[in-house]
């Protein structure tokens, strides 16, 4: 999302003239932006901007702004010492629902004015705003911002607002002309989609729309809530060939009592449910999750119901997280009670198990053929190239005549937990899996 978010902040400094550089020693303004899902998301960032202090030392001219969620924590904290020095290095600071005051606010630093723009606003969706992206084959697009979730753990409706959506015409404006720029791939963004309104529309019909425009695009989609996960949806992403049969469905939780703690608003009999229902409507579905450890108060024994729910629901992948406590949110108020070295015995064992199910997962599927979109050359080797499969896993393959953007069929050969590699069998041109 924060990816989105930088093309869109791309989009609006390209109209006022601003060029894009991959060299730091060259750029007159250096732009973070940054993500306070977690304490470890934020210390990145300060670390970051420590990295530019030397850069300014050399070139004081050079402007240095922070976006994105930590804006207004950033500014609470520019005189604070926990904010490490970073108010003498940042010049602009600029929240999530405030890009369109960037320019103006780097025009102001040009002449030494320090700017700060931090309100969340309820309306704000960038729904005119054309991102620049810097990757022609596949494109994020936003279309709600915020959340009205309010899960006890997370910092999201605080930083990013309440939730929005964009228009739906504007969406579909926007994958039609993804389309004839020759884009393979879309990924329809928010913190939850699956509660996506615009007039009488809702996700499902959007998710359906979006498909039709072009039926040799891949159409993906994240994050979705449980709570939100209709059967209207999982019937159009069954239907609709070109959707992709990947969900990412966080769970957070195998314990119904922390999933309460955590106002999930779903408990672990609704979510084995909805895994079932997708299975049922999609057989070779791919299921990914994320699951937080560490929660306050999770017992030994509602840990061990997290790795019984990852036994019975085998997902394809998983991302996992240390609970963090997030100031004003409300489990900032529980008691961070489970101790460190539990936490990282805790994940760690969740770590190992998911290990183990993608591994046996994975190994399944030596022998069978996929279409994957090429996306690039493999970061180990030169004579490789990486794709994906429509199920989202991981392909590499040696190279041949084919370039990036291009769907092949390969036969899977080995597996590990993470990647497939694979022989090439077809080239095909623009079809899609
Ligand atoms: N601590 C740990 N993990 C968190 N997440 C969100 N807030 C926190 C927190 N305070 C995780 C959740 C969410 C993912 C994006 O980040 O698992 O789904
Ligand atoms: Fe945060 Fe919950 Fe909203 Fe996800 S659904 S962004 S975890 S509040």
């Amino acid at each position: 999302m924060n990816l989105a978010d930088s093309e869109i902040i791309l989009g609006l400094l390209d109209k006022k003239g601003y060029d894009l550089t991959d060299d730091m020693s060259t750029a007159d303004v250096i732009l973070v932006n940054t993500c306070s899902v977690r304490e470890h998301a934020e210390q990145r960032v300060y670390s970051r901007l420590g990295e530019f202090k030397s850069v300014k030392r050399k070139k004081p001219e050079i402007i240095v702004g922070v976006l994105g969620c930590m804006a207004e924590r950033l500014r609470s904290n520019l005189t604070d010492k926990k904010a490490q020095g970073v108010g003498q290095i940042v010049d602009v600071i600029v929240g999530p629902d405030e890009y369109r005051k960037l320019p103006t606010l780097l025009s102001q630093s040009w002449h030494g004015e320090k700017g700060i723009a931090v309100q969340l606003s309820r309306v704000e969706t960038y729904d005119d705003v054309a991102p620049l992206r810097t990757n022609g084959i596949s494109a994020w697009i936003s279309v709600m911002r915020g959340c009205d979730k309010f899960c006890s753990f997370c910092v999201v409706p605080l930083t990013r607002g309440r939730e929005r959506n964009r228009s739906f015409t504007t969406i579909i404006h926007e994958v039609e002309t993804l389309s004839e720029r020759g884009f393979k791939e879309v990924t329809l963004l928010g913190q939850n989609v699956n509660s996506y309104q615009n007039g009488n529309h809702d996700f499902a019909d959007l998710m359906k729309a979006v498909s039709k425009v072009d039926s040799s695009m891949r159409i993906r989609f994240t994050t979705s809530h449980p709570q939100d996960m209709s059967d209207k949806l999982i019937q159009t992403i069954a239907e609709r060939e070109n959707i992709c049969k990947y969900v990412h469905l966080p769970v957070q939780s195998g314990a119904d009592r922390i999933l309460q703690l955590m106002d999930r608003n779903y408990n672990r009999a609704h979510y084995l449910n909805l895994i079932q229902k997708l299975r049922s409507a999609m057989p070779t579905v791919t299921l990914s999750t994320d699951i937080i450890t560490g929660f306050p108060s999770e017992t030994k024994e509602e840990h061990q119901q997290t790795l019984d729910l990852m036994e019975q629901v085998r997902f394809d992948g998983a991302f996992t997280f240390k609970y963090s406590p997030r100031e004003n949110t409300p489990s900032f108020r529980m008691k961070d009670d489970v101790p460190e070295d539990i936490k990282t015995k805790r994940i760690n064992e969740i770590i190992e198990l998911q290990n183990v199910i993608a591994s046996e997962k994975n190994a399944q599927h030596v022998g069978q053929t996929f279409t994957i979109l090429i996306e690039g050359e493999s970061k180990k080797s030169s004579d490789e190239m990486h794709g994906r499969t429509d199920g989202n896993k991981m392909v590499i393959v040696p190279c041949g005549s084919y370039n990036v953007g291009d769907f092949i069929d390969v036969t899977i050969t080995r597996t590990n937990s993470a990647t497939l590699f694979g022989t090439v069998q077809q080239h095909l041109t623009a079809e899609v899996a």
